[in-house]
């Protein structure tokens, strides 16, 4: 088929590289000029595994390539897809202003019937009003189907070629034929694709993306309060995980989700609920809960620095909201650097992929340390935030010898209380009793380094 992906950003260029590389003809038009070249010379603009070689290959191929013509790539594709960003406002809606000028393009450039796919995550009545908008504008008939992305960074290629389902919301049962047909190579091993009401499709990416946030959220409130109780919250993930109705995935606790989507898609479903009437007390507390701890972390650190924060130096392990992903949207570390910045301490942070998105954010007013040892220099603290496998199993000794203090404060609990115990760190993860800082004390003024504690 030929297509046209609009948008080529994590969820845009994955989709436009993988549709070519099951043999269709595919035009990436994104308005960042900057992009485009670099995309047209093979070159990733964004950190996703396995991605560059598909990209490359394809291109080679002569089945993808990039633009900013506008008017040329909406007439070169018969199924055009919307991939474009659908940020937060001030008040937590959707900002769609974007859906909606892409929408204008196609109308205005469309010269032959066209099936105008929408990837983007956007709230429910979307659709509707992008159909009307195009039957208002357009001179042909471009139909309108919601087909939500699902793919996790970092195992984004492979999510979007062995996908869980896929959802097609569609009035037209042409389209949705047609839909069904181009992920046909995706879905071999029997995974469902389910058609349904495109507004029903729309709810089903925001509910989702709202289940996944509220169970890290639950798992948060969980072990916040083992953090009161002086129980170790593992003991109780595997406890509840092993259960079959619960399952172990994203009860992982930590410094509060982050990235591009959970954050927006829970906000924008209570808003989305607001406008119809409808109570969304429930998502309202999953999104209080992580706004609450995404600060946890400056909070243990102000609590242990009693005397401020002002003047000491913290290290920070991962940047990114996950690893396998140069992405920092919403990211913890970010929250957290920006806390630390705003009460006087220095930061030094490494992160495998994301120090050049970090930097752009933050400039000079932090150092970027090209391997995570380096960053632990003179440091009073580390603080982890995000758990890539390079910071799994460190030379704890090397750790120790860099710091000027030996306090880890781990926001993704990587290691053990007894390896801590045994490596002399004072260490304080999530829900493993860490937050008892303040029954230990914090250091007096004049009192020695920190012993071998384990709180
Ligand atoms: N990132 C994810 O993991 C993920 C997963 C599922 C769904 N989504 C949804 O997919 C959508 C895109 O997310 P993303 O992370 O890829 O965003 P992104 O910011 O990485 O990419 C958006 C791209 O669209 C381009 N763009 C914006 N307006 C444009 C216009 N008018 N014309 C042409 N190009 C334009 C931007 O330059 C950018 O390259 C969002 O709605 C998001 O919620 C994201």
């Amino acid at each position: 088929m030929k297509l046209t992906v609009i948008g080529s950003g994590y969820v845009g260029l994955v989709t436009g590289v993988c549709l070519a590389d099951t043999g269709n003809d595919v035009v990436g038009l994104d308005q960042d000029a900057s992009k485009v070249e670099m995309l047209n010379r093979g070159e990733c603009v964004i950190f996703e595994p396995g991605l560059g070689e598909i990209l490359r290959s394809n291109m080679s191929a002569g089945r993808l390539r990039f633009t900013t013509d506008k008017p040329a790539a909406i007439r070169h594709g018969d199924v055009i897809l919307i991939a474009v960003g659908t940020p937060p406002k001030d008040d937590g809606a959707p900002d769609l202003s974007a859906v909606y000028a892409v929408g204008d393009e196609i109308a205005a450039s469309s010269d032959r019937p066209k099936i105008v796919v929408l990837k983007s995550t956007v709230p429910v009545g979307t659709g509707d009003e992008l159909q009307a908008r195009l039957d208002r504008q357009a001179r042909v008939r471009c139909t309108v189907v919601n087909n939500p992305e699902f793919l996790k960074e970092g195992s984004a290629v492979a999510d979007f070629q062995k996908p869980d389902r896929v959802i097609i919301g569609a009035a037209d049962p042409e389209a949705a034929a047609v839909i069904a047909e181009l992920h046909e190579p995706f879905i071999r091993n029997q995974r469902p694709v389910y058609t349904m009401a495109r507004s029903a499709a729309e709810m089903t990416k925001y509910a989702a993306n709202a289940c996944l946030a509220a169970r890290i959220s639950f798992i948060n409130q969980i072990a916040n309060i083992c953090d009161a109780l002086g129980i170790d919250v593992n003991e109780v993930r595997r406890g509840i995980g092993s259960d079959s109705r619960i399952g172990f995935q994203f009860l992982y606790p930590g410094a509060g989700y982050g990235g591009s989507c959970f954050p927006k898609d829970t906000q924008g479903l209570i808003h989305v609920a607001r406008r119809a009437g409808a109570q969304a007390d429930l998502l309202e507390s999953v999104h209080q809960v992580n706004l609450r701890q995404r600060r946890l972390l400056f909070d243990r650190i102000s609590r242990r620095f009693a005397g401020g924060v002002k003047g000491i130096t913290v290290a920070i392990w991962g940047v990114s909201f996950k690893p396998r992903t140069d992405d920092i949207r919403e990211a913890p570390a970010v929250v957290l650097i920006e806390q630390l910045l705003g009460a006087g301490a220095a930061v030094r942070a490494h992160d495998p992929e994301a120090l050049g998105n970090l930097e752009a954010r933050f400039g000079d007013r932090i150092v970027y340390c090209a391997s995570a040892y380096s960053a632990l220099d003179g440091a009073d603290a580390l603080a982890i935030c995000t758990e890539w496998n390079e910071f799994r199993s460190p030379d704890f000794e090397e750790m120790r010898k860099r710091m000027r203090r030996p306090i880890i404060f781990d926001g993704r609990n990587l290691y053990s209380l007894e390896t801590m115990r045994r490596q002399g760190f004072e260490y304080f993860g999530i829900g493993r009793s860490g937050g008892s800082i303040a029954k230990a004390g914090p250091d007096k003024p004049g009192e020695s380094p920190v012993a071998a504690k384990v709180r």
